[in-house]
């Protein structure tokens, strides 16, 4: 097999409607309207479960609107550079083809995720446009550039990619603005391809010899990622509300729903992690949630030496 570097450059810069190539992606890409969005709330309190903080209801409306803002922004960076990362991806993945069909395959999902980020990127600022957030997304980077095809199949396009159809319809179902919910819309219609597509090429025997013990760190690494809770929206309201007490980030964390949407999402990820001969590695992964006060506790940690932690989406469910 041909040796490829991949880099996936997600700080590489993006001019959109300001570049010269402009007009021949534009032509190509059918673009929702994200005119006068500005002024929107993206998505309610009550989809976020803000209407159930003591916190966020006292706090006087331009400090709930602006953390409204701050935690749609963090939906948003994710979005974008997820759907960046699947240029990277689709990219290796044509060279590292096995076949004509399989080079095909992904030269078509690679036109996909060039069109989704075409749809998101008018609803990010330009500075977020080089920012990606959290480690997550460092961390998909770094199994993109690193791992094999047969197992980025497992892991991007059978789980992330499963992930996703879940997490696009509930920002679709939840979003205020019809443009770009009917954008969320039509990209989970084209993860649901790409995930299929990954169940159809995952081979059963990719977890035999060196690849184990790789997954498996790759499989924990998602899992710690969802036991600790929305850290990206609550790290959101704590910025914007001006430093919360632990008491308080624990009525932020809970009305976020950590304790029933947490649980669901670790479910799903387990779900879409057990595919034919991966049984034995799922079965050693921890899917405990962690409680209200050990999730403050991690997001006090981590926001002390990092900056804001991240979660592998910050996305809760109304
Ligand atoms: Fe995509
Ligand atoms: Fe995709």
């Amino acid at each position: 097999m041909a040796k490829i570097g991949v880099h996936n450059r997600l700080t590489a810069e993006h001019a959109g409607e300001k570049s010269g190539i402009y007009p021949l992606i534009a032509a190509k890409v059918r673009r929702e309207s994200a005119a006068a969005f500005d002024d929107d709330v993206l998505w309610p309190a009550q989809w976020w479960g803000l209407d159930r903080s003591r916190v966020f209801m006292k706090a006087a409306p331009e400090v709930q609107e602006a953390a409204l803002a701050a935690c749609a922004r963090g939906l948003l960076n994710e979005a974008y550079f997820i759907e960046k990362s699947g240029l990277a991806y689709s990219a290796k993945m044509v060279l590292l083809a096995p076949s004509t069909d399989v080079a095909q395959l992904y030269a078509l999902i690679g036109a996909d995720e060039a069109r989704h980020l075409a749809w998101i990127e008018p609803f990010v600022s330009a500075d977020d446009k080089t920012r990606p957030r959290g480690p997550f997304l460092a961390f998909l980077s770094s199994l993109i550039e690193a791992c094999k095809p047969e197992l980025l199949v497992y892991l991007v396009q059978v789980i992330l990619e499963g992930w996703g159809i879940d997490h696009y319809r509930r920002l679709a179902d939840g979003c205020s603005h019809p443009g770009l919910a009917a954008i969320f819309r039509n990209i989970l219609k084209d993860e649901a391809m790409h995930h299929r597509s990954g169940i159809l090429q995952h081979d059963a025997k990719i977890l035999r010899g060196k690849n184990r013990a790789a997954v498996a760190v790759a499989l924990e690494t998602y899992a710690d990622m969802v036991r600790v809770g929305p850290q990206s929206a609550l790290a959101a309201v704590d910025a914007v509300c001006g430093g919360l007490a632990e008491e308080e980030l624990a009525d932020v964390m809970t009305a976020l729903g950590h304790e029933t949407e947490t649980p669901r999402k670790l479910a799903l990820l387990k779900e879409l992690m057990l595919q034919p001969g991966t049984e034995a590695v799922v079965e050693k992964i921890d899917f405990t949630p962690l409680s209200v006060p050990e999730a403050v506790a991690f997001y006090q940690g981590h926001s002390a030496a990092n900056g804001p932690a991240d979660s592998l989406s910050s996305a809760p469910n109304p």
